[in-house]
């Protein structure tokens, strides 16, 4: 993809009048060091963070416009001759600021595993079929009000090897770019309902109940589709106080 850099909505080019993004609240960000979560073990720093300030670099970031995106990219169920396996649902929601602003014409990207619990990757091995008919990834940009629409399957649940009997929750993942760096955002949105859940080390890194909760998508009857689809809603907060969890750093499961 092509990119350029711009400066972010805030519009300041001058380094020493930077506006700097507010930091989280503490517990609403995952855990660098979880120990259910067994591979936070070895990633995590074993010296205090060193705090940095936000500057020109920090709050401008790469802009990706339409002439990046692919338009019909935001379907994953048509991107091969046949139709993938699955129940069809549509991810629907709104990027905004941490003042309820919308983030327009952002870049969202999602991967995801097949209606079995496959990812189609070769670290993938899980005894579970691959479907021809489906890669398990897509982009779309938000519109003017932030908005943004996926139509995919929804993802199986599948083995990981964290612990004895560990599964996955169905998730998909998100990677979002956002006016700067410092609203860049790689997380993963839940299913309500899942009794996997609570079981979940990657879910259970954020401490803060009602941040952990916000990467449950809600049941949307609005966007659900007579005969066709269920929707689900996962609004999205970038940067600041109220910012979405991040997936823990460097995990990819
Ligand atoms: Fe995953």
């Amino acid at each position: 993809m092509s990119m350029k850099m711009s400066p972010s909505d805030k519009g300041l080019l001058s380094a020493d009048s930077v506006a700097a993004y507010r930091r989280p609240r503490p517990g609403t960000q995952p855990e660098l060091l979880h120990p259910a979560y067994v591979s936070s073990i070895k990633r995590a720093p074993i010296k205090p963070l060193i705090y940095l300030p936000h500057t020109l670099s920090e709050i401008t970031g790469p802009q990706f416009g339409a002439e990046s995106v692919n338009a019909k990219a935001f379907d994953l169920t048509k991107q091969h001759a046949g139709e993938p396996i699955g129940e069809r649902i549509v991810v629907s929601g709104r990027v905004m600021d941490e003042d309820g602003r919308a983030v327009r014409n952002t870049l969202i990207e999602i991967w995801q595993a097949n209606a079995a619990g496959r990812y189609r990757h070769k670290v993938d091995q899980h005894n579970a079929p691959l479907d021809p008919n489906f890669t398990g990834e897509g982009h779309t940009l938000t519109d003017n009000e932030g908005r943004y629409r996926f139509v995919t399957v929804k993802p199986g649940a599948y083995p990981w090897s964290n612990h004895h009997n560990a599964w996955r929750p169905s998730h998909i993942h998100f990677s979002l770019f956002g006016p700067a760096f410092a609203t860049r955002l790689v997380t993963q949105m839940f299913f309500p309902g899942d009794p996997l859940i609570p079981f979940d080390p990657i879910f259970n890194c954020t401490a803060d109940e009602k941040a952990r909760q916000g990467l449950i998508s809600s049941f949307d009857w609005e966007t659900t589709i007579p005969d066709t689809s269920l929707g689900f809603r996962f609004d999205i907060i970038l940067g600041g106080r109220e910012a979405t969890p991040m997936e823990d750093r460097g995990g990819r499961r």
